[in-house]
């Protein structure tokens, strides 16, 4: 009891209790995890065989099974094929006495989320484990309650934010999309100025039309003229066939004209006319011709410099910016950062079958302080490598890149006392550094010698028995 009641209690209320089956013929293990996880608070149902097991699956949802491998009759691994049939969402953890290559090879490739041996410490590794999985479980209600209120404001469940800046964003959105107003999206670059002129098209009446993008940032002058404009056969050399616009591509739906501040004065000019009579001439046509299309338009630059300093033609400013969406950087709206993770987590967690069931509260704080300039983007990159290089359950500090992560190596200390090291106030953790350089450079060796590890044990002057050592340490 008393060992229940010291536990920290943030470290509780950041968990979802699970619905776990525990499956073992062995009805003493049954017992021991029964009682250690209702102690826990999670909610447990026990089984002595697979059938028994299937037909608690057939009538209730578990969002976490156990289940040992070798049973009288079927197998675990039996069972966890029928769960991933019937529960695909479900963790499985698999515990075995018999520890086999063979049973581990079939377990992963089965889909098994661990695969856990029957020892003294059984009982902390799945403890681990299911808090873990707990922890994601209360991410994936909420994520899961935010997404069906986004679908309800906006129509669209892949754009997040719980901040207040963007949940009104979220509301104008919902406001202007019906009606065809001009917007002019302005943001960082990664803030998701893309993703919203998407929930814009499809929260309009044009949904069923085209959304077409256009990067004006990406052409020459002359390029981006017949792409918006289109032209007629013979109208410039190379113009070997009469080639429609993306204007006219676009009609009746959306054109996103993306890096908008990029485009010439020249162009700016034939824009404005477009917009104002709401007709397109191809080069080299006599014909004007109508069209109904939407402009969304974006930039990352600052509009009133722009106009200020004569790149910006005013006039086509306030034709773009009927409706002005202005997305604000992710370091404004850190409250979004841990649901982002989460949600990016997912997404990469599945796509590259990893079983990392969540974030370290280390890794958290560290992607919740830095600064993002490379915003929404940037966070979604860091956490696809995090899940690419993780070799544990949850993504850690390890796994974050160093300028996120806050760990200055032993060469890159910046020298101010001569010996190369800054000691903090509040001391370091000597050992845990000098791990830390370890794995690293143990990574770093493996990364250069493309994982050949007599290489890798060149590189760092070290025995091919003590890189053996080093790697076997560290997991890699
Ligand atoms: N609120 C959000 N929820 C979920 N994903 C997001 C969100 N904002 C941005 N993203 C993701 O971040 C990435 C960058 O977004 P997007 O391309 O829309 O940014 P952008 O502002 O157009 O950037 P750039 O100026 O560099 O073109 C995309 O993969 C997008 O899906
Ligand atoms: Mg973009």
């Amino acid at each position: 009891m008393q060992a229940t009641k010291s536990m920290p209690r943030e470290k509780e209320t950041a968990r979802e209790m699970a619905h776990i089956l525990v499956v073992d013929d062995e009805r003493s293990i049954c017992e021991l995890l029964e009682i250690t996880f209702r102690k826990e608070g999670h909610r447990v149902e026990v089984a002595n065989t697979v059938d028994a097991a299937k037909r608690k699956l057939d009538s209730q949802i578990f969002d976490i099974v156990i289940s040992d491998v070798r049973m009288p009759g079927a197998d675990g691994l039996e069972l966890l094929k029928y769960v991933k049939e019937v529960s695909p969402n479900c963790f499985f953890l698999l515990i075995t006495g018999v520890p086999t290559v063979d049973t581990a090879i079939a377990a992963i490739n089965a889909g098994a989320d661990r695969y856990v041996i029957k020892d003294h410490d059984l009982v902390d590794q799945l403890r681990r484990a299911v808090n873990g999985v707990s922890e994601n479980l209360k991410w994936k209600k909420e994520a899961g309650y935010l997404r069906r209120e986004l679908r309800r404001l906006t129509g669209l469940d892949n754009i997040l934010g719980q901040s207040p800046r963007m949940r009104s964003i979220f509301e104008l959105i919902q406001t202007v999309a019906p009606q065809s107003s001009r917007v002019l999206i302005t943001g960082e670059s990664g803030t998701g100025k893309e993703l919203v002129a998407r929930a814009i098209h499809e929260n309009s009446s044009r949904a069923q039309a085209p959304f077409i993008t256009i990067n004006c940032g990406a052409f020459p002058e002359s390029l981006l003229e017949s792409e918006l404009f289109g032209y007629m056969k013979g109208a410039f050399t190379g113009a070997n066939e009469n080639r429609q616009g993306l204007f006219q591509a676009a009609h009746g739906g959306t054109l996103f004209m993306d890096e908008i501040g990029n485009m010439s004065l020249t162009m700016q000019v034939k824009l404005y006319r477009v917009l104002q009579e709401g007709k397109v001439r191809p080069i080299g046509s006599t014909e004007e011709i109508d069209v109904d299309v939407r402009v969304i338009a974006a930039t990352n630059k600052d509009f009133e410099k722009e106009i200020a300093e004569g790149r910006f033609r005013e006039d086509l400013y306030y034709r773009l910016s009927v409706i002005p969406i202005q997305l604000p950087p992710l370091r404004e709206r850190r409250e979004d950062i841990p649901l982002l993770a989460r949600h990016f987590l997912e997404r990469f967690r599945k796509s590259m079958e990893k079983g990392i069931a969540g974030i370290s509260p280390e890794a958290l704080k560290r992607l919740e302080a830095y600064d993002w300039p490379g915003n929404v983007r940037e966070l979604e990159n860091t956490v696809e490598r995090a899940i690419a290089l993780e070799s544990g359950p949850e993504i850690s500090l390890g796994s974050l890149p160093d300028r996120i992560a806050g760990y200055a190596g032993p060469s890159s200390v910046a020298a101010t006392n001569g010996h190369g090291f800054a000691i903090p106030e509040e001391g370091v953790d000597f050992e845990k550094e000098i791990a830390e350089a370890e794995r690293r450079y143990i990574a770093a060796a493996l990364e250069k010698s493309d994982g050949v590890r007599t290489r890798a044990s060149e590189l760092l002057h070290i025995t091919y028995r003590s890189f053996r050592h080093y790697a076997k340490k560290h997991n890699l």
